[in-house]
């Protein structure tokens, strides 16, 4: 499979080895500046004797040498600053999702796009309507990101291996972000009963600020790491078929109630994009929460028109 990682930052170049690491496909990297996805794609290759892996990427700054890309993945955009919100990216960021899908667009008709830059809703969103593709073929990585955080923090919380613990968030990625305590779970067992509810919050709100804590500390951009496992892991379940469940930022057509917005919800993957939403058993709560989320998400995509 061809998989075009557009914007060769650090969540772009992450994307790009984790990919040729896990011989998931051909790589092509692009960026506008000139060298940088040229430099990185030699240095992905030269470590390619070492790691074992093919060489198969190219860096580009031509549109041109991305046709034919079975999956392009987005990561184009400014990353925020410390103090910043997501939604600060708005109309920066915007510009430059139009721009690209303007770019890539045409020469991939048939590809399915991983939306990754912020705010990653809105952004997820103006890539379809700039694209015009079937929406299930355009959806955005943020709820693996997300709950794998949540999963961490849990992890730490109790002392157990991170692989014990299954958790998971849906909503938008931001303060909307909705949390699932009763489909957590730590060796099986439901994390509410093993933590208190003043816990429980904690954990859910470091989650929330997750992406901030880490540009607070960087100082400088924000997190490539666990982001491009998260990316990878979606692009895995589209590579190798698997039509696993995984929380993304899909459209809705009268899930939970909701339609015709972009929204983190579960869906299975597969190599045709998102092949369904899993509706999970909500309580009234979570259901008016995860609602109050998706129309946070259509009110900001109403401002797209005008940025
Ligand atoms: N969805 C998520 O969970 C998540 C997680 C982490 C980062 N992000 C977002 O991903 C984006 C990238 O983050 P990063 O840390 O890699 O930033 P970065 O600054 O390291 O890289 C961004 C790259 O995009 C390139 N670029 C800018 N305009 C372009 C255009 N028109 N065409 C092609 N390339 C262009 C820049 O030259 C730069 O190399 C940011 O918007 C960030 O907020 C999202």
């Amino acid at each position: 499979m061809k998989i075009t990682v557009v914007g060769s930052g650090f969540v772009g170049q992450t994307t790009a080895m984790r990919v040729l690491e896990k011989g998931l496909g051909e790589v092509c990297l692009i960026d506008i500046i000139e060298g940088k996805p040229q430099g990185l794609a030699l240095d992905l290759k030269e470590a390619a004797p070492v790691e074992g892996y093919e060489p198969s990427i190219t860096g580009t700054n031509d549109y041109a040498d991305t046709a034919g890309s079975d999956i392009v993945v987005i990561t184009a955009g400014f990353p925020r600053q410390p103090g910043m919100s997501r939604m600060d990216l708005l109309g920066k960021n915007a510009a430059i999702m139009r721009d690209v899908i303007a770019n890539v667009a045409p020469g991939s008709p048939d590809a399915i796009l991983i939306v990754v830059s912020n705010p990653l809703d809105e952004m997820t969103s103006l890539a379809a309507d700039a694209s015009g593709f079937p929406k299930r073929r355009v959806f955005g990585m943020a709820g693996v990101l997300d709950s794998a955080r949540l999963r961490f923090f849990i992890a730490e919380e109790l002392g157990v291996p991170p692989s014990e613990v299954e958790a998971i968030t849906l909503g938008s990625h931001g303060d909307a972000m909705v949390a699932l305590p009763r489909h957590a779970t730590v060796g099986g067992r439901p994390l509410p009963e093993l933590v208190d509810e003043a816990t429980l919050e904690r954990l859910f709100q470091r989650t929330r600020d997750g992406g901030a804590e880490v540009v607070a500390l960087l100082k400088s951009g924000s997190a490539y790491y666990a982001p491009s496992a998260s990316i990878v892991a979606m692009i895995r379940a589209i590579v190798k078929d698997t039509k696993e469940a995984l929380p993304l930022c899909a459209w809705t057509s009268g899930e939970y109630g909701i339609s015709d917005v972009y929204l983190g919800v579960p869906a299975t993957l597969g190599r045709a994009g998102v092949e369904g939403i899993v509706e999970l058993d909500l309580n009234e709560d979570e259901l008016a929460r995860l609602r109050d989320a998706a129309e946070g998400i259509r009110a900001k995509c109403a401002d797209l028109a005008n940025v």
